[in-house]
């Protein structure tokens, strides 16, 4: 598997286009917790593909990720689309945020909080725990959190990774999420560039497997998971 951390240092122009060819979620987001003139933290905002979305009827949307470079794609893209809601954008990690208390409506985290909380870091839960307590302190209360995480690139049907089994059923046992799953398939515009922009990302493994079956459609689970304060 490629080296997150360095991608997200040094590549975040081509992690921001890999995630561009799957489906919008705000309508998914919108379902769950109604978010119009809403006070808005996404947690490992990244390139800002939630970020983005959400800008658009939000009262203002927060950007936290541990990676300065993925927030300055951010920034980047949010100039282009010339949004008028505030962004403000934050480095920090998950487990300490520079953030008021009781200060959003809606805490939303994309494909982030799992690299706490593989089950090989021998700290995942107390990780986990420490998250929780952050989000839980930002919200107001009535407020909702939607945590969105893989449930396999590759898949048709979901297929969670085994490292990520323990930290999906702690959020539905522990702290009581709900959750759903849905297809978030990236639709490339070539075979060529899926096979390039999965193996950059997911590793050979899943490059191949691309090319062997000539997908331009690479087919993606993803799992969801809500719950309100
Ligand atoms: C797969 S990207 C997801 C980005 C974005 N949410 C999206 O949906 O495209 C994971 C992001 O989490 C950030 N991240 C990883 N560990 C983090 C931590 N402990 N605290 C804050 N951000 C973290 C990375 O820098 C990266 O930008």
């Amino acid at each position: 598997m490629p080296n997150h951390t360095y991608i997200y240092e040094n590549q975040a122009a081509l992690y921001e286009l890999m995630v561009s060819k799957q489906p919008l979620l705000s309508d998914v987001i919108a379902r769950i917790a109604p978010y119009s003139g809403r006070y808005i933290l996404d947690l490992g905002a990244g390139s800002g593909r939630l970020t983005a979305e959400l800008a658009n009827k939000a009262a203002s949307v927060t950007a936290t990720d541990l990676s300065p470079a993925m927030l300055d794609v951010l920034r980047e893209r949010l100039a282009r689309l010339d949004a008028r809601t505030p962004v403000l954008t934050y480095a920090a990690d998950h487990r300490q945020l520079p953030l008021a208390d009781q200060s959003f409506d809606l805490v939303v985290s994309g494909w982030s909080i799992c690299y706490l909380t593989q089950s090989h870091l021998p700290e995942w839960s107390d990780n986990l725990a420490a998250v929780m307590n952050e989000i839980d302190r930002v919200l107001k209360p009535g407020g909702s959190m939607i945590i969105l995480e893989t449930m396999g690139t590759g898949y048709t049907e979901p297929h969670p990774p085994e490292f990520l089994k323990p930290y999906y059923q702690a959020l539905e046992q522990e702290y009581g999420f709900r959750h759903d799953w849905l297809r978030l398939d990236y639709t490339f515009d070539s075979v060529e560039q899926a096979a390039e922009l999965t193996r950059f990302f997911f590793g050979d493994e899943l490059g191949d497997t691309v090319k062997r079956n000539n997908w331009s459609v690479v087919p993606e689970c993803a799992g969801i998971w809500w719950k309100r304060k």
